[in-house]
């Protein structure tokens, strides 16, 4: 039957290790990983030789169905986890936002909006304003929900952007209850007066976004997160990475050993900000979005951050709109709906960019989009690895076959793709999620409600050490304290 399934003579990849091996499943999980499994009749065969078995991608950063920019994305949890599947991720971690400041709210429509599922889901939640009964739920989110992220804005003045005290209480809250911090790093104060000196000098365009939010606002508003993380001595997620300024900032806290993760998305790492340039304001508008895709260079030295480690994993943002959405900022770039697709093209660009390109090895590609997300959010070896006891999901990639990104043949619900044309080595032949082929190499068998809520445990290991430090700094303070006690 197809809950029996064994992938034969390939090399198996973790982010640690790589040997030619079988894989067992039975039931959506891994049974075994070992050389020449035997098995009976009964058993669906899938021939790997030449090929990698590898843990299927773990998205950490999505925005399926959500209410943004006086619009909806236009992926919703089924579309856009199909799109997922055939490109070869099988996990994914959202962001819920609160409905009317309330996050059980915000939860439970989220819980809902994800009821048609094909893949395993999880989620992170935004902080938009404080009060008690917020600082309560984020406890409830946590100890009762399976939540153990929140992500607080920076950016976006006057709809989800909050003040440094508030960014405060968050960072306390998230200490206290072994939950991560994420952040938005654009300075939105300063955006909102970069916008004016666009509208101001007429530039109505696509180009005004550029221009209005340069990276010198994205390394501030980094910065600035990082020194009030280590004030709290609390770990920080740094999402969507999108310049050089924000990247060494991340550099330099690590360096002094503090706990930063940098997450760079798919789009600042390949692309530049060039076609927002471009007349045809339905091009230009694509590529829109927040941070701002940078210009050339940008994208490089984040390459090469990520094969040093100083960004350890790759998300993408996915928050796609259509042509006609993005048209309701045709005559003002503040109001185009900020996003660009990834979701799908995600597992083959990074192969290709990264190690078609001899940046870095298989079992690297494995712990930056797969492995290390698992770590991070609590759930390896669940997921994010091919062991006996973690959950089948799992790609077959032939690094000798290639792939063409179209939006004629993409499986988003969107028009356009901002990779549009790209072709490259590395292809994902086979996507199997929950232990079931979902993905052939050219067809979707997906059905809505296969996915499952996967709920993420706080104090993941970033909290190792933390108390340690804390005590060390108290002690450090008494000292001085005594002293000056004594004098007086
Ligand atoms: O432009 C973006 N990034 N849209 C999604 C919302 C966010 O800030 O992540
Ligand atoms: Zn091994
Ligand atoms: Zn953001
Ligand atoms: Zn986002």
């Amino acid at each position: 039957s197809s809950s029996k399934l064994l992938i034969k003579g390939g090399t198996v990849v973790n982010a640690h290790h790589q040997e030619v091996a079988d894989v067992y499943v039975e039931d959506g999980i891994i049974v075994s990983v070992q050389p020449n499994i035997n098995v009976g009749d009964d058993v669906t065969v899938l021939d790997a030789t030449g090929k990698y078995v590898m843990p299927g991608g773990i998205d950490p950063h999505t925005h399926l169905e959500m209410e943004f920019m006086g619009t909806e994305t236009i992926d919703d949890f089924f579309s856009g986890q199909a799109a997922a599947l055939a490109g070869g991720t099988t996990m994914h971690i959202d962001f819920v936002i609160p409905v009317n400041g309330s996050l059980t709210a915000g939860f439970e429509a989220y819980k809902k909006k994800a009821k048609k599922s094909c893949m395993d889901y999880g989620f992170h939640m935004a902080i938009t304003k404080w009060d008690e009964i917020v600082a309560r739920e984020m406890e409830i989110m946590v100890q009762e929900k399976g939540i153990n992220s929140f992500k607080f804005f920076l950016a976006y003045k006057g709809s989800l952007m909050i003040r440094d005290e508030l960014l405060l209480e968050g960072l306390k809250k998230c200490k206290s209850l072994g939950a991560l911090a994420m952040v938005h790093a654009e300075n939105g104060d300063a955006v909102a007066e970069g916008q004016k000196r666009m509208i101001d000098l007429g530039v109505t365009g696509p180009e005004g976004h550029a221009l209005s939010r340069p990276p010198v606002l994205e390394g501030e508003a980094t910065a600035r997160a990082i020194r009030l993380a280590g004030f709290v001595n609390v770990p920080l997620y740094v999402v969507h990475v999108m310049s050089i300024d924000a990247m060494e900032e991340i550099a330099k806290a690590q360096k002094s050993g503090q706990k930063v993760v940098g997450e760079p998305v798919v789009s600042g790492l390949v692309l530049d900000d060039s076609e927002l340039w471009n007349p045809d304001f339905t091009i230009a508008a694509k590529y829109v979005m927040s941070p701002p895709i940078r210009k050339p260079g940008h994208g490089k030295a984040l390459q090469a951050a990520l094969s040093r480690g100083v960004l350890q994993l790759v998300g993408t943002d996915h928050c796609t709109f259509n042509s006609t959405q993005k048209a309701l900022g045709i005559d003002d770039f503040r109001k185009i709906p900020n996003g660009v697709n990834g979701i799908e093209e995600r597992m083959h660009l990074v192969w290709d960019t990264m190690v078609e390109w001899g940046q870095i090895s298989v079992t690297d590609y494995v712990r930056i989009t797969s492995t290390e997300c698992a770590r991070i959010f609590n759930i390896y070896p669940r997921k994010g690895a091919i062991l006996a006891g973690s959950d089948a999901d799992i790609i077959i990639l032939n690094p000798n076959s290639s792939f063409e990104i179209t939006a004629a043949t993409h499986h988003s619900r969107t028009d356009t793709n901002v990779y549009e044309g790209r072709k490259g080595k590395g292809k994902v032949e086979v996507t199997i999620a929950g232990g079931k082929v979902v993905w052939d190499g050219s067809a979707l068998k997906v059905a809505p409600g296969s996915g499952k809520y996967i709920e993420m445990p706080p104090f993941s290991h970033l909290f190792n050490g933390i108390e340690k430090a804390d005590a060390a700094y108290l002690s450090s303070l008494r000292a001085p304290v005594r002293r000056l006690k004594a004098a007086t």
